[in-house]
């Protein structure tokens, strides 16, 4: 079992919980991720890790109610345990000194970025960070992603905090300006992440994404986190979850991401239901 020890509502929708998971915890590094499983009779949760720390022996992951079951998790408080926890999965993002790299989260996707960032940085990189949320209130990390960026980018698609915009808004004018831009890594919702791609490709800038597909095992076994990239089929798992983003097949992977849409639906009303005791 892993107790939750430190439990955080980052915005309404999402959460932050600090699981102690020692063993993980030391092998942990930026772009890895974990699989939970509340209960034998729970799906598993894939999740990136948010951070780690190897003397507390702490996983820090951060979710956004997506469904039945984060919502389940997320009805968890501190003290409680987690059934299952394995990782860290994955392979780890590559980090060295590039020179100049754009940093982008956006949504829940800021969470991932975080300890790239910071490794990054820590690389001796200069760091430009961009991160996007929907509105003021799904803003998160701001304190932590601008102490490991030389310059931070805020958008809302609203305009309630930082730009009104997209992403890919500062990022054009980053890359209009003409400053040399070594390499830029994203992570976020698939449509953001392909806007990206789209964008860095016009103007030949090395762009990686970290993938979220639909995992089951998280080990190469399932096949169900298959993505393309540059025509070979690649398990996100495994072989991911960065790929190159100017390879991947971004509306195959759309189409996929939408494959159990209707089931999870039904799972979602089956777990209210059972939540109000109406079954
Ligand atoms: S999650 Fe099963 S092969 Fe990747």
């Amino acid at each position: 079992m892993y107790r939750i020890i430190e439990k955080q509502d980052l915005t309404p929708a999402i959460t932050l919980m600090k699981v102690d998971a020692p063993a993980i915890a030391r092998k942990a590094q930026a772009g890895q991720f974990i699989i939970l499983r509340l209960h034998d009779q729970a799906e598993r949760i894939p999740l990136t890790i948010a951070d780690y720390n190897r003397d507390e022996g702490t996983i820090t992951i951060v979710f956004q109610i997506v469904g039945k079951s984060t919502e389940e998790l997320a009805t968890l408080k501190q003290g409680d345990s987690i059934l299952n926890f394995a990782g860290p999965l994955g392979v780890p993002s590559e980090i060295e000194d590039y020179g100049t790299v754009v940093c982008i989260g956006g949504g829940c996707g800021v969470a991932p970025i975080y300890p790239i960032t910071r490794a990054l940085h820590q690389a001796g990189n200069r760091v430009i960070s961009i991160v996007g949320a929907r509105c003021v209130d799904m803003c998160f990390f701001e304190p932590e992603m601008r102490s490991v960026s030389d310059e931070l980018h805020v958008v809302t698609d609203d305009g309630t905090k930082g730009r009104k915009g997209l992403v890919t808004d500062p990022l054009e004018d980053i890359l209009k300006s003409g400053s040399k831009i070594d390499l830029v890594i994203a992570v976020g919702p698939v449509p953001m992440m392909s806007a990206v791609a789209k964008l860095t490709k016009t103007y030949g800038v090395k762009t990686i994404v970290s993938l979220n597909p639909i995992m089951v095992d998280g080990t190469g076994m399932c096949g169900c986190c298959r993505v393309s990239v540059g025509g070979t089929t690649k398990f996100a798992c495994v072989d991911g979850p960065d790929f190159d983003a100017h390879q991947v097949d971004f509306e195959e992977l759309t189409k996929r991401q939408r494959t159990y849409k209707k089931e999870e639906q039904v799972a979602s009303e089956h777990y209210h239901q059972c939540a109000c005791g109406k079954e």
